[in-house]
């Protein structure tokens, strides 16, 4: 048999643990195993490089993707998507693993419909493939966040300010809901609690109800904080406007801090690590075994093979119960 393996969409922490676990369970069951450079840019212009068991060596600790990642805008298109496949086929591909998120499962979606077997592995800080409990690179990134914001705490005490923290993020608050539970933070402002709220009022870019937030500084600051932390997801935004706003209102001296990209950088953590590797070992197995279109899923303390289709389709109600604790907590 002889396999691909790409990495797709933003890298995240613990993707070359995924690549080892693919590589050298391939080799170890027989297969030839192919690496594709720079996710469905490479695999358009065929760019790739034979995988041993040495390429993989040394890189299990390390950040970021070995492979090189990219966002494709040829592979949005029909013509693009076929040429893929074709690719695939002059490359005799049995099957290709696809280390990413959602929008990476989609191409991948689309080259399975035209003949390719497709076996995703969910990589991306945001955990927003929702058929899977956890994402590879989240943990990585959520402790990055709580460390910076630690950092933030010391300097926002220091000075009484209140302080506002901008996290990774662009469709989900995981990130920022994670991040304001163990950072010990008073509010986080996420996409969940702001979309179809009646109560959201738009103020210079900001969707959110920057009433009741500086009303909620105010209040902390009665029952004797002497500074805030506030987390704001990405896709959210507005996190400077938002700072601005709430010291004109309050006298509160308030900073935002932007984290960016810093959180999709470093070394994995060992939870990441260990995730990369039983899923990218599962991937695998999968393919052995006959399985066809499948995501790698981490659900209720086990990792198993779902339908591609149906992963990606289904949609995980949000709870606000993550966000009711911190609240408590905060006080
Ligand atoms: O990979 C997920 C993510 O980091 C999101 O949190 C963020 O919105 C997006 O990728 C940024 O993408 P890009 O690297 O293309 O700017």
């Amino acid at each position: 048999m002889k396999i691909g393996v790409l990495t797709s969409g933003g890298d995240a922490p613990g993707m070359n643990a995924a690549i080892r676990a693919v590589v050298r369970t391939g080799i170890s069951m027989g297969m030839k195993v192919v690496g594709i450079q720079r996710g469905f840019e490479g695999l358009l212009a065929a760019e790739i490089v034979d995988m041993t068991s040495h390429s993989v060596s040394d890189v299990i600790n390390r950040g970021g993707t070995l492979l090189l990642t990219a966002r494709s805008k040829e592979m949005m298109t029909p013509e693009g998507q076929q040429r893929a496949a074709d690719i695939c086929k002059i490359l005799s591909l049995d099957a290709l693993v696809i280390i990413g998120g959602n929008g990476s499962f989609m191409g991948g979606l689309c080259l399975s419909r035209l003949g390719v077997n497709v076996i995703g592995v969910p990589a991306t800080i945001d955990l927003d493939v929702d058929c899977s409990d956890y994402t590879i690179g989240f943990d990585t990134a959520i402790n990055t966040g709580m460390e910076a914001i630690s950092k933030i705490r010391d300097t926002s005490s220091s000075h009484e300010r209140c302080s506002i923290v901008e996290v990774m993020g662009r469709d989900t608050g995981h990130i920022a809901l994670w991040c304001s539970l163990t950072g010990g933070a008073e509010e986080a402002l996420i996409p969940e609690n702001h979309s179809n709220n009646e109560t959201i009022t738009e103020k210079e870019n900001t969707a959110i109800d920057i009433d009741r937030l500086i009303r909620e500084v105010v209040e902390n600051r009665a029952h004797g904080k002497t500074h805030n932390l506030i987390i704001v997801a990405e896709g959210i935004g507005g996190s400077t406007k938002i700072a601005k706003e709430i010291e004109k209102v309050t006298g509160i001296e308030t900073r935002a801090t932007i984290l960016g990209y810093l959180q999709r950088g470093g070394n994995p953590s060992a939870i990441d690590i260990m995730h990369a590797s039983m899923m990218g070992f599962l991937a695998v197995n999968q393919i052995r075994d006959g399985g066809r279109n499948k995501i790698i899923v981490y659900r209720d303390g086990k990792h198993s093979a779902v339908d591609l289709e149906e992963g990606l389709a289904y949609k995980r109600p949000y709870d606000s119960w993550f966000y009711d604790v911190m609240k408590t907590l905060s006080i």
